[in-house]
C-alpha cells in the first residue's frame, strides 16, 4: 500500500514544514510541486516571455514546460532535495517571492498545467506526501487524506517576515503582505485548477496554531 497524502494551502500557510516532517515519519517520498511552477517561472522569465506583450504565449510556455526534462534526487551528504534539470543540479535560487511571482504567472496556463501532471502523478506511485495547490483536486484525486493548511494573510505575512529575518534577510512587512496577497488572488480567481479545499479535505487554519500543533492536528487525521 503506497498511501498519498496532499497537503494543499495559500503561500505561507506552513504547508512545507508539516509536508517535509510527515513524509519523513512515514517514510514517504515529498513533491514540492511549487519547485516545478517556479522553475517553469524562472525559465520563462529568463526566456523573455513574461515582459509583456507576447504572442501565443501560452504555446510557447506549453512547449518551454513540455521540453524540460525534471526530477528531484536526495543529496545524502546535504541531506537536501535537490533538483535536476536536463542532469545538471539546479543551483539557481528558486525560493524568492520574486520568482514565486513569476510561478504563479505561469501557473495559471492550462497547457504549463498540463505538462507538469504525468511528472507529478509518477512521482506520486510509490507513495508520496505532495504539497501545492491542486494535489487533492487534480493530480490526485483519489489520494489517502487530503489536507488545505491556510492562514490569514496577515498571519502569513508576519511568518515570512520573522522568517527572513532570522536569515539576516531585510523584510518590508507592508510589500510582504502585498505579495501575497496578489499572489493569493492569482491563484484562487484563475480558471484552470483554481487553490481550494478538495471535497473531501480536512481544512485547518494555522492562524493560531504554532507548527507542533498544526502537526498534530494532521497525524490525527492521517491515522483515522
Ligand atoms: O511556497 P509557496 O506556497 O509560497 O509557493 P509554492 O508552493 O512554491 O508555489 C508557487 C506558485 O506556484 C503558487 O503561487 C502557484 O501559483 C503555483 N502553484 C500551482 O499553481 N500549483 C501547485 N500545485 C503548486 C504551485
Amino acid at each position: 500500500f503506497n498511501p498519498i497524502i496532499t497537503i494543499d494551502g495559500p503561500s505561507g500557510a506552513g504547508k512545507g514544514t508539516v509536508a517535509y516532517r510527515l513524509a519523513q515519519a512515514l517514510g514517504l517520498n515529498l513533491l514540492d510541486s511549487g519547485a516545478l511552477y517556479r522553475i517553469v517561472g524562472l525559465l520563462a522569465h529568463e526566456a523573455g516571455l513574461l515582459d509583456g506583450q507576447v504572442a501565443d504565449l501560452e504555446e510557447k510556455l506549453g512547449a518551454l514546460t513540455e521540453k524540460l526534462d525534471l526530477a528531484f534526487r536526495v543529496n545524502d551528504d546535504t541531506k537536501t532535495v535537490e533538483i535536476v534539470i536536463d542532469g545538471q543540479v539546479l543551483t539557481k535560487d528558486i525560493r524568492n517571492e520574486t520568482v514565486g511571482g513569476y510561478a504563479s504567472q505561469v501557473a495559471v496556463f492550462p497547457k504549463v498545467r498540463a505538462a507538469l501532471l504525468k511528472v507529478q502523478q509518477d512521482m506520486g506511485k510509490k507513495g508520496v506526501v505532495a504539497d501545492g495547490r491542486d494535489m487533492g483536486t487534480v493530480i490526485f484525486p483519489n489520494a489517502t487524506a487530503k489536507i488545505f493548511l491556510t492562514a490569514s494573510a496577515k498571519a502569513r505575512a508576519d511568518r515570512r517576515v520573522a522568517q527572513l529575518q532570522m536569515m539576516g534577510k531585510p523584510a518590508d512587512y507592508e510589500a510582504i503582505l502585498a505579495e501575497i496577497q496578489a499572489r493569493d488572488e492569482r491563484d484562487q480567481n484563475r480558471a484552470a485548477a483554481p487553490s481550494k479545499p478538495a471535497e473531501d479535505a480536512l481544512v485547518i487554519d494555522s492562524s493560531a496554531l504554532n507548527a507542533d500543533e498544526v502537526y498534530a492536528k494532521v497525524v490525527e487525521f492521517c491515522a483515522q
